[in-house]
């Protein structure tokens, strides 16, 4: 499994490359990340293992960040704003953004990043508020390769675009504001947070 030493950092030149598409079906070099980067964003979620092998927890990990230039990633987070607490868990190859809300929305405590190790505190990224994409998906229950188009509103698409991101060579600290000088609305009250 991937570890914190295996996490390439701000600095590092292959974040800042346009990684390529993955040749479908899957060879197992790729599958082998695309499962490692699953793992990551699944024991985030366990205090126990995330103390045991000292990682820094994290909602999603994309392949430039352990240093592979291909256009895949994981991530596993849970639409705080739903109700039904739905959780949003995908290994995602090859995605395409092909439609996004007008609106803009940040994250009012700001970003973080596995990459990122300095203090962006007071800084937010403006995204939009839903994005559809389309992509492939790993099932690891089948094991099989599916295509799916999804519309993500709200904290999950946040994550999306942060990791899609990635795969451009694009970094959210690319893109930090003061709260007061963008069109957006933060996503959570205060409260909520
Ligand atoms: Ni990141």
């Amino acid at each position: 499994m991937y570890l914190d030493k295996d996490i390439c950092k701000e600095g590092n030149p292959v974040l800042r490359e346009k990684c390529v598409p993955v040749n479908l079906p899957l060879n197992n070099s790729d599958l082998e990340c695309l499962k490692q980067l699953y793992q990551y964003v699944i024991i985030s979620e366990i205090d126990d293992l995330v103390k045991q092998y000292n990682i820094r927890p994290g909602v999603g990990i994309a392949a430039p960040q352990v240093g592979i230039n291909k256009r895949m990633f994981a991530m596993n987070c849970t639409d705080f704003l739903d109700e039904k607490q739905t959780k949003y868990t995908y290994a995602v190859i090859n995605p395409k953004i092909t439609s996004v809300s007008q609106e803009m929305v940040y994250l009012p405590g700001g970003e973080g990043c596995l990459s990122v190790t300095r203090d962006t505190k007071n800084l937010v990224t403006p995204r939009h508020y839903a994005i559809i994409f389309k992509a492939y998906v790993y099932d690891f229950t089948t094991e099989k390769v599916k295509f799916i188009t999804k519309k993500l509103e709200g904290y999950p698409a946040i994550v999306f675009q942060h990791e899609y991101d990635h795969l451009d060579g694009i970094m959210f600290v690319d893109k930090l504001f003061d709260e007061k000088d963008i069109d957006a609305l933060p996503l959570f009250t205060t409260e909520e947070q």
